[in-house]
C-alpha cells in the first residue's frame, strides 16, 4: 500500500488559550507547559460534514484519482450527530463515490487502524483505490464548564487516497479494555423493558491514567515495530506521533534518545484533534515538502478503549 493523495479541513474559528480563560479557571501558562498548546480550531459555522468533505476533497485532487474510482471509503469517526447514517454514507453522495462504506471507532489511533484496514482489502484485491477520512469533533464530547478535558482538544477532518505499493512495511496495533479513564456516554431512550432513560455524559477522563499508559504503550508499539524490521530508531527520518500533549511525544522521544527535528509537532496550533491528528500532520508536512520520497517514518497512535495503532513505512512524494 502507499498514500498517493492527501487533505486537511480545519475550522476557521481560532481560539487562543487566553480566550479559554475567559470563562474557564485556567491559563495560558497551564495550559502551554502542560500541554503544548497554543491555540485550537472549534467548529462555530462549519459542520463536521463540512470539514470532512473539503479534506476529502483535497485528498482526492491531489491523487489524481476521479471520486467514482474509490472502491471503498473508511471513515474514522468517534462520533458525530448521527449514530445513523454513518459519516461515510453521508459522504458518498457530495463527494460522488458509489462504493461501501464504514464509520471506524479507534478513537484516537482510527487513522492507523484504517491504513491498517486498508492495507489488508488491497493486498486481498478486494479494493484498489481506497479513501480514508478521519473526522473529528471532539469539541461536541466536552463539558465546557470544565477545564480538565475542553482545554485540550480541537476539531478537524484529514483524508488519504491509497493504492496497492510497496510504501507501507508493517503495523502493529493494539487493544485492552480500560474503560474508566477516557469515555463518553450517549442518551439511551428508555423502553418499555428498561424503563431507565440514560443522558448522555460529556467527555470523561483520567488524565494521568491516559498520559501513563500513552507513554508506555507507544514506546511498546515502536520498540515492537522496529525490532521485528531489523531497524533502530536511528534509521527513522521522522516518527509522526498522536498530537495529544507535547510531553507524551517527549517522554516517547527521550525513550528513543532522538532530537526534537525527528517529531513533528502542530498541537500547538490544533490541539488534539484525535484521528484526524496524524492525517493533518502528514497533509501538511507532505504539502511543505517536508516528507522526502523514500523516507523511513513512523505512525503511531494512541487513544480511548484503550486502543493504540503503530505502522512502519517508506514514504513515496506527492507531487501537488
Ligand atoms: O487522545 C487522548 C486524549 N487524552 C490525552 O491525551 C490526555 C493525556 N493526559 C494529559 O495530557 C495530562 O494528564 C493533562 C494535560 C490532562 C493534565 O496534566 P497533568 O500534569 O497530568 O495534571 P493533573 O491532572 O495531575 O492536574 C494537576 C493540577 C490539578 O490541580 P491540583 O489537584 O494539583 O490542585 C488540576 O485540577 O492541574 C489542575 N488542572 C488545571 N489547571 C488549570 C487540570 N486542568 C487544568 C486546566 N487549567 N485546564
Amino acid at each position: 500500500m502507499k498514500i498517493i493523495g492527501t487533505g486537511s479541513a480545519l475550522p476557521k474559528e481560532i481560539v487562543t488559550n487566553d480566550m479559554l480563560a475567559g470563562f474557564l479557571d485556567t491559563s495560558d501558562a497551564w495550559i502551554t507547559t502542560r500541554t503544548g498548546i497554543r491555540t485550537r480550531h472549534l467548529q462555530s459555522h462549519e459542520t463536521l460534514r463540512d470539514l470532512a468533505l473539503s479534506a476529502a476533497q483535497a485528498a482526492l485532487v491531489s491523487s489524481g484519482v476521479q471520486a467514482e474510482d474509490i472502491d471503498y471509503l473508511i471513515c474514522s469517526n468517534v462520533a458525530n450527530s448521527y449514530v445513523s447514517p454513518s459519516l461515510g454514507s453521508i459522504l458518498l453522495g457530495p463527494l460522488g463515490c458509489c462504493c461501501p462504506t464504514f464509520d471506524l471507532n479507534g478513537a484516537c489511533a482510527g487513522l492507523v487502524y484504517s491504513l491498517d484496514i486498508a492495507d489488508s482489502f488491497l493486498k486481498t484485491g478486494k479494493a484498489r483505490k481506497i479513501l480514508i477520512v478521519a473526522a473529528e469533533e471532539p469539541s461536541r464530547f466536552c463539558n465546557w464548564h470544565e477545564r480538565e478535558t475542553s482545554v485540550l482538544f480541537g476539531d478537524g477532518a484529514s483524508a488519504l487516497v491509497v493504492t496497492e505499493g510497496e510504501s507501507f512495511v508493517d503495523f502493529r496495533l493494539t487493544g485492552d479494555t480500560h474503560t474508566d479513564i477516557l469515555y463518553y456516554k450517549r442518551s439511551m431512550e428508555a423502553t418499555p423493558y428498561d424503563r431507565v432513560e440514560e443522558k448522555t455524559t460529556p467527555l470523561v477522563m483520567n488524565g494521568r491514567e491516559v498520559f501513563r499508559l500513552a507513554v508506555n504503550s507507544c514506546i511498546e508499539d515502536i520498540d515492537t515495530l522496529l525490532e521485528r524490521n531489523g531497524k533502530t530508531p536511528d534509521d527513522i527520518e521522522l516518527f509522526l506521533v498522536h498530537q495529544a500533549n507535547l510531553r507524551i511525544i517527549d517522554c516517547i522521544r527521550e525513550h528513543l534518545e532522538q532530537p526534537k527535528e525527528k517529531f513533528p509537532t502542530n498541537l500547538q496550533n490544533y490541539g488534539n484533534t484525535s484521528s484526524a491528528s496524524i492525517g493533518i500532520l502528514i497533509d501538511e508536512m507532505s504539502r511543505a515538502g517536508e516528507l522526502k520520497d523514500g523516507a523511513t517514518l513512523v505512525l503511531s497512535a494512541f487513544g480511548g478503549g484503550f486502543v493504540t495503532g503503530a505502522a512502519l513505512l517508506k514514504w513515496s512524494q506527492i507531487n501537488y
